[in-house]
């Protein structure tokens, strides 16, 4: 049997993007790039209200402006499906009935010859609502809430017993506002039909996904659909649903009968696609005088759509990260009339985390120990839930190795003891951990007589460079140079993949493309009865009177092994607070990684920088801000949406510890979210160092500070 330690030639080197030069050259075209005869625009109309119903809606100018091929609403639109529940499937078919429950909830859809003639038409519908008073505060009695969604509650021990036992406890709540996705590339779908058959263009995670909604909601086999997603210009857990707008730029392809194009605007992808809920945390720890923590006791509050049952669990974390026998941990949602929220960035961890590990921090002030002294004085050397062996945890080496390289050693532990010239400087750090998941994956290689390997799957690229570290594994295995394997990916025709999302797609690809190369050499073993050549591959399959051969490969994750997966690591984080004008920078920031093995050293760096740039802004700039009355957004922009850009960032520290994960073949653990875990809090921990100043909500924005 082929090991993980067989890989090794290819693997693990800084190789640059094998689809770098398509992307920079315009060659990858993305999912709005897609030009067809006759293709028509659909434009999207939707709810200025949060709560009620359509009294009236009047089309007749829209449909009598220039170009106009057709204007849906809720009067002629097809009947449809809702997917069963599960994985990638989005909230309810739109225009279904008169019914408004979100501020934003698509209406009516104008499809025209031209994308200006649409977005003219759209302009003149008119529309009456009987409103109803929406549900929009989190704290509104009359919200429901969900308890323990899919059984995410986790407990050990007797939390109530230890928080009374403990000689010192911290309570306090921690807030995180609404945040947006927001990857650059708009949500597109170019949609047509040829009869019975419905391709579609999208912006999705997971074509395989994608298909089975689609089919689902329209009453056809999935054999029925393809969907097609080579490239997506990011996502960030945007597209692991199928939403509404996807159903419609195929309900209206159908309708009149060509090619039709939706690109979302950005002010769409603010109610269409997605969102991380704001959260609302109390943290209560436990502990010895000594710092031994006691008791845990972590509970999440989130809002989720009245149409939807989105939820995530903000304390998988809290449960994992640290030896401590009493624990509980709850998230509840409560349904408000807001959009679906989603998976964003780290979900459940990002701001899950963020609550704990500045609950820790407040923790080492209140018992004068060292913060990265007392996670030492809680490590889990086992699943502290299951006390099952990790597979491998190099968690204290990121520890060790993240102070060393940030200089840990030099922080004076009292706030407002260190200084720059004029500024006010800060150190902090946090833990992280989060809990990728490895799904069934399948891939087909091919080579043929051109010595060329043709890897296929299903699965997604949305930016992180799985085209890359494919090829690199499948090369490796192969012996093959990198130029003579070609990755294919993106098509729901092709070996059913997962979603690129929860971290797990380098592990599940990995190990599917794994088991097809060695499969595949096996074969060509047996052909030639002795172990081939790169040079050979060709020459054999001649030599045969074959003109290819293939192999499939299959994957899952390990059951036979007695150990939990997880990826961990440690941020430290440098500010420089003005202490005039109360602004706050970044200055330096280490991040070490447990990572097990990293394939290709440039990519997974560049995965944790990206992360880390999404923390600085969860820490000190994003917020998705509505009006408390109607639920509408008021920042649904990239100049009022404050992202973090290059003058945000500094140069970002990126160590990657630990060694090949026994838990798949290929020795990975999940890198993509890890990343901006454990970022908001260094920062803010950080924050508090530099001013003595504790700011548990985020953002952390000068008006806070001053
Ligand atoms: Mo990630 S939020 O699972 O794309």
């Amino acid at each position: 049997m082929t090991t993980a330690t067989q890989i090794a030639g290819l693997v693990g080197a800084g190789v640059d993007r094998v689809d770098g030069p398509a992307k920079v050259t315009g060659e990858a075209r993305y999912p709005a790039d897609f030009g067809f005869e006759e293709l028509a625009y659909a434009v999207l109309v939707q709810s200025t209200i949060a709560a009620g119903r359509i009294r009236r809606i009047d089309t007749a100018a829209a449909e009598a402006a220039p170009g106009v091929l057709a204007v849906i609403t809720h009067r002629n639109a097809p009947r449809l499906a809702r997917a069963p529940g599960g994985l990638g499937v989005g909230p309810p078919p739109p225009l279904q009935h008169d019914r408004i429950v979100h501020h934003g909830q698509h209406i009516a859809m104008v499809v025209a010859l031209t994308l200006e003639q649409a977005t003219a038409a759209a302009r003149l519908i008119q529309i009456g609502y009987e409103e109803t008073e929406p549900l929009l505060d989190i704290d509104d009695p009359r919200a429901k809430q969900v308890e323990n969604a899919a059984g995410r509650d986790v407990s050990r021990g007797d939390v109530e017993a230890g928080l009374a036992a403990a000689e010192v406890v911290v309570a306090a709540t921690y807030t995180t506002p609404t945040q947006t996705n927001n990857p650059l590339g708009l949500f597109a779908t170019t949609a047509y039909w040829d009869g019975d058959l419905l391709t579609v263009h999208d912006s999705t995670q997971g074509t395989a996904f994608a298909r089975a909604s689609l089919a689902a909601t329209f009453g056809i086999g999935e054999s029925g659909v393809r969907v097609l997603a080579p490239f997506v210009g990011g996502a960030f857990g945007a597209g692991l649903r199928t939403w509404p707008h996807v159903v419609l730029a195929a309900v209206a392809a159908r309708m009149v009968d060509r090619p039709v194009k939706l690109v979302l605007t950005r002010a769409q992808m603010f109610t269409s696609v997605g969102y991380r809920p704001a959260t609302v945390q109390h943290v209560r720890l436990g502990a010895t005088r000594a710092g031994e923590l006691v008791a845990i006791d972590h509970e999440g509050i989130e809002p989720t759509a009245l149409e939807d049952d989105y939820a995530e669990s903000l304390t998988r974390a809290t449960a994992v990260l640290y030896d401590c026998p009493n624990l509980a941990g709850r998230t509840r949602q409560r349904k408000l009339n807001v959009a679906c929220p989603t998976w964003m960035r780290g979900p459940g961890e990002a701001p899950g985390v963020f609550a704990l590990e500045c609950a820790l921090d407040e923790l080492a002030y209140e018992l004068g120990i060292d913060p990265v002294e007392l996670r030492l004085r809680n490590y889990a050397d086992v699943h502290p839930s299951s006390g099952r062996p990790w597979s491998t945890k190099a968690l204290r080496a990121c520890y060790e190795q993240g102070a060393d390289r940030f200089g840990w050693a030099r922080r004076s532990p009292q706030p407002r003891s260190m200084r720059d010239g004029r500024y006010l400087v800060g150190y902090g750090m946090a833990s992280a951990y989060y809990g990728y998941v490895q799904v069934p994956c399948q891939a087909r290689v091919t080579l043929g007589l051109d010595g060329v390997a043709v890897v296929r799957s299903a699965a997604t690229d949305i930016g992180p460079g799985t085209y890359t570290v494919m090829t690199q594994v499948a090369a490796d295995l192969l012996g093959l140079p990198l130029e003579r394997v070609r990755l294919e990916l993106g098509d729901s025709a092709m070996p059913r993949a997962p979603l690129q999302g929860g971290s797990g797609l380098t592990a599940a690809l990995g190990s599917a493309v794994h088991a097809a190369c060695t499969e595949l050499v096996r074969s060509f073993t047996e052909l030639a009865g002795s172990p081939p050549a790169a040079d050979t591959y060709p020459g054999m399959l001649a030599r045969h009177q074959l003109t290819e051969l293939s192999a499939d490969g299959a994957s899952a994750r390990r059951t036979d092994l007695d150990a939990e997966p997880g990826i961990f690591a440690a941020k430290f984080a440098e500010v420089r607070v003005d202490p005039d004008l109360a602004e706050v920078r970044v200055t330096r920031f280490v991040a070490a990684v447990d990572g097990g093995r990293i394939l290709n050293e440039k990519t997974a760096a560049s995965q944790i920088i990206g992360g880390t740039a999404g923390g600085i802004g969860m820490a000190l700039l994003e917020q998705t801000l509505s009006d408390p009355g109607t639920g509408r957004i008021a920042n649904a922009t990239f100049g009022d949406y404050l992202v973090a850009v290059n003058a945000d960032v500094p140069d970002i520290d990126v160590i990657f510890t630990g060694e090949p994960d026994p838990i798949n073949p290929v020795g990975v653990k999940g890198i993509g979210e890890v990343a901006i875990v454990g970022v908001a809090p260094a920062i803010a921990n950080a924050v508090f160092h530099a001013t003595g100043r504790r700011l548990r909500a985020l953002p952390i924005t000068a008006e806070q500070l001053l």
